[in-house]
């Protein structure tokens, strides 16, 4: 009997290891291992999902207008080259599936978002890691890795799980010194907490071979949703939008994303509230002995002296009914990512390993 065997790429794929949300024995646990928004949905988005609820029975919008144009409205761009998915990684999905097929080389960083090397073998491609410089992007690194194999180029930015973020220069300079031939997409899936910083919209606005990509995951809360969008030259959205599914985004999902990216005051209020407890936090861990870099991000990664030293850490803050994500998958087996919670979850952590670490 002929055997029945996969396409070239798929049993390279290790499979996705989310953040955890269960402890055994545990209730209540305060799940800090997915960069989830400690403030919850806004309530705009939960009152239009409310509304559309009442039109699920009807196949919802194709073309995604009214989502894109509000898009296009708060970030000023034109919501012709805006693309709509599944989250962002439908986005990513895309480009990489349209873009990049066996015999190609997609480049990502060393420490950069675990689900690019996933795209790259989903998509047939080759996934080459490059290294990064003291948890921080290094554009020559890319550069070097350069060949005429490669077509894309994938870039977390700031930085997951490090939190750090390429200056806007050396973004410049990536973008600048790239072939043509290649395309750049900057997965600015944390870009509102990072101050000052546009997510690299202003390159993609600009280049014919940069896409951004951006998430309602984070920041606007509705990770359970699953909405996601990409900005690019209209020529490479339109070749991505032939292998999106018509009806990839439910009703709820687009009235709910419509109404949180409107809801500008309240992501405002969030990327504060982030940046109080994160700058909170990343003090507190430094004192506890935790080293960690300065994040633009809703998460912090502390990386203890050693393995050992971060298993302890770990099982203490599990004690306390706190869940944090190891990151030994991404080259820190010492890390643990925290996300930044509200006031009284922060709290919590600091108060955890405080005492873990009088007791130690
Ligand atoms: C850097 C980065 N990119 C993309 C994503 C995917 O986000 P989503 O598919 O929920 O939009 C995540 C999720 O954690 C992420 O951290």
């Amino acid at each position: 009997m002929a055997e029945i065997t996969p396409q070239p790429g798929i049993m390279d794929i290790s499979l996705y290891q989310g953040g955890a949300s269960h402890l055994a024995g545990v209730e209540n646990v305060l799940k800090l291992s997915s960069n989830e928004n400690p403030a919850g949905p806004p309530p705009a988005a939960i009152e239009a999902l409310t509304n559309a609820a009442t039109r699920m029975h009807l196949y919802p919008s194709t073309d995604h207008a009214a989502l894109r144009t509000a898009i296009a409205e708060v970030w000023n761009v034109d919501a012709d080259r805006v693309i709509c998915g599944v989250g962002s990684d439908e986005v990513l999905q895309f480009v990489t599936q349209a873009f990049s097929g066996l015999g190609d080389e997609i480049i990502h960083t060393a420490h950069g978002f675990s689900m690019y090397p996933i795209l790259a073998n989903m998509a047939g491609a080759t996934p080459v890691s490059v290294p990064e410089r003291d948890r921080v992007v290094d554009v020559d690194a890319i550069l070097n890795a350069v060949t005429e194999r490669t077509r894309i180029v994938l870039l977390t930015n700031p930085g997951n799980p490090t939190g750090t973020r390429l200056s806007d220069t050396e973004l410049v300079r990536l973008a600048n010194d790239l072939p043509e031939h290649v395309i750049l997409v900057i997965d600015g899936a944390y870009t509102e907490y990072a101050d000052g910083y546009d997510g690299g919209l202003t390159l993609a606005e600009a280049r014919p071979n940069v896409l951004m990509t951006r998430t309602f995951s984070k920041i606007y809360g509705l990770g359970g949703l699953r909405v996601g969008w990409g900005y690019g030259p209209k020529n490479m959205i339109d070749v991505m939008t032939r292998i999106r599914q018509p009806f990839n985004l439910s009703t709820v999902a687009l009235a709910a994303a419509e109404a949180a990216v409107r809801d500008t005051k309240w992501v405002e209020e969030c990327a504060a509230l982030n940046a109080d407890q994160r700058a909170r936090l990343t003090g507190a861990l430094r004192q506890l002995g935790l080293a960690c870099d300065g994040s633009d991000t809703n998460f912090v990664l502390a990386r203890a002296a050693s393995v050992p030293e971060a298993d302890a850490a770990e099982a203490a803050l599990n004690a306390d009914g706190i869940l944090v994500r190891r990151v030994g998958g991404y080259g820190f087996p010492e890390g643990l990512r925290i996300t930044v919670g509200n006031a009284e979850q922060t709290g919590r952590v600091i108060s955890a390993l405080t005492e873990w670490r009088s007791a130690s």
